[in-house]
């Protein structure tokens, strides 16, 4: 099949994992005949630099008409001076809103081969294997009003919205149950309800769409049970669905199973247009520009982008295959307690993709 795939590598260690991935993707696309076309366009802090646009029209434009976007990071201390008014994160938060991807997937799988990297215990570890369904357009993120305002009597008020319509709970409860068909058929939803109101509602529609999957077993969690189960009883969980904030730092906390934040791929899915395919970590400063970047993550998103994206399941099992092959055989970064390089990991995994 023929693609086009719009890279937006952004900030730190985005433009060195993202281009780790389309080496990833050519080595695939070299194996099945696969025809994927490249373009690269500024996004986060370095757009701001070029453009003075966190989001530009020509990468929002390309995205939108690409077939799949494969991001890499954005953000870092360049650009976190508060009274700046353009941040890179806007940036991403309007190209998650603008392509509608409401639906952020963040699978966690734990290898046995990194089962002794968690500080967990490696019994606690071994066998997990959840999807989290992360709501990504609404919610506190989006919420409006949303401003800062100074005071009469002296000092200043901040104000950020948490809110939801049923329609928003619906499609991502929808997406969640749909991907627990696939899978150990159970869903946990994960809310606040005995405080917030757009949890209520949260909860209500879940149950309501829950009537329309009989085979499934739905459970409710308040967030912070659900974090404490996270460590005690990961294996407990099949598909999570949550609000956008509280499914953003469940998924840090879960990467900490996996063995590193590095290892975390996600796809942000719609009900049209391209999917956004993108590692759940950031732009790592503390490690940018040195080539010792865990790719994996980045990778892993790239095996998403086929899987969910391209309609090509093959080809993303070959690449979650070669990941897992090539970190059981030693290609790890600092994060997973190696010494290999960015390059040499992803060398090691387009070498076992073949192509
Ligand atoms: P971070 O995820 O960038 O880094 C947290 C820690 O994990 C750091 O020690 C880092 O070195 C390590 N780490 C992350 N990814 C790694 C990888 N692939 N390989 C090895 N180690 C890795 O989080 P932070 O430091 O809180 O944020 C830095 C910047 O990134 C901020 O500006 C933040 O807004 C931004 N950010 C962007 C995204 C995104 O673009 N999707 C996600 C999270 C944070
Ligand atoms: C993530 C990040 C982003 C988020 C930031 C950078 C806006 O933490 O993708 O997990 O909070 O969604
Ligand atoms: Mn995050």
């Amino acid at each position: 099949m023929k693609a086009k795939i719009v890279l937006l590598p952004g900030d730190g260690i985005g433009p060195e994992v993202t281009y780790a991935a389309r080496d990833v993707l050519v080595a695939v696309a070299g194996r099945f005949g696969h025809r994927f076309e490249f373009e690269s366009f500024d996004v986060g802090g370095v757009a701001i630099d070029a453009h003075g646009d966190p989001l530009p029209e020509a990468t929002f434009s390309a995205a939108r008409h690409s077939d799949a976007v494969l991001l890499g990071a954005v953000g870092g201390p360049r650009w976190e001076d508060p009274r700046i008014k353009r941040r890179p994160e806007q940036g991403l938060l309007s190209l998650r809103s603008g392509l509608q991807v409401y639906a952020n997937l963040r699978p966690v799988k734990v290898w046995a081969s990194l089962a002794d990297l968690s500080p967990l215990k490696r019994e606690r570890v071994l066998g997990v294997d959840m999807m989290v369904v992360r709501e990504l357009t609404g919610g506190i993120y989006f919420g409006a009003p949303k401003f800062r305002e100074a005071l009469s009597g002296g000092g200043q008020r901040a104000v950020d919205t948490l809110e939801y319509t049923d329609g928003e709970v619906r499609r991502v409860a929808k997406m969640a149950f749909e991907l627990a068909r696939g899978r150990r058929h159970k869903v946990t939803s994960v809310d606040k309800a005995n405080v917030l109101e757009s949890s209520r509602l949260w909860r209500q529609v879940v149950n309501e769409v829950a009537v329309e999957y009989p085979g499934l077993v739905l459970e409710h969690r308040l967030v912070d049970s659900a974090a404490m189960q996270l460590i005690m009883q990961a294996e407990t969980f099949d598909v999570i669905v949550t609000e956008n904030m509280f499914g953003d730092i469940l998924t840090d906390e879960a990467a900490v199973i996996a063995g590193s934040l590095g290892l975390l791929p996600s796809a942000s899915l719609g009900d049209k247009g391209p999917g956004l395919f993108e590692p759940i970590h950031g732009s790592a400063p503390d490690i940018a520009g040195k080539g010792i970047a865990n790719p994996i993550g980045a990778i892993l998103s790239a095996a998403m982008l086929c899987r969910y994206g391209l309609h090509l399941p093959e080809e993303a099992q070959v690449i979650e295959a070669a990941c897992e092959r090539a970190v059981a055989a030693g290609a790890r970064t600092g994060d997973l307690g190696g010494k290999a390089t960015t390059v040499d990991v992803t060398r090691a995994v387009v070498e076992l993709v073949g192509g």
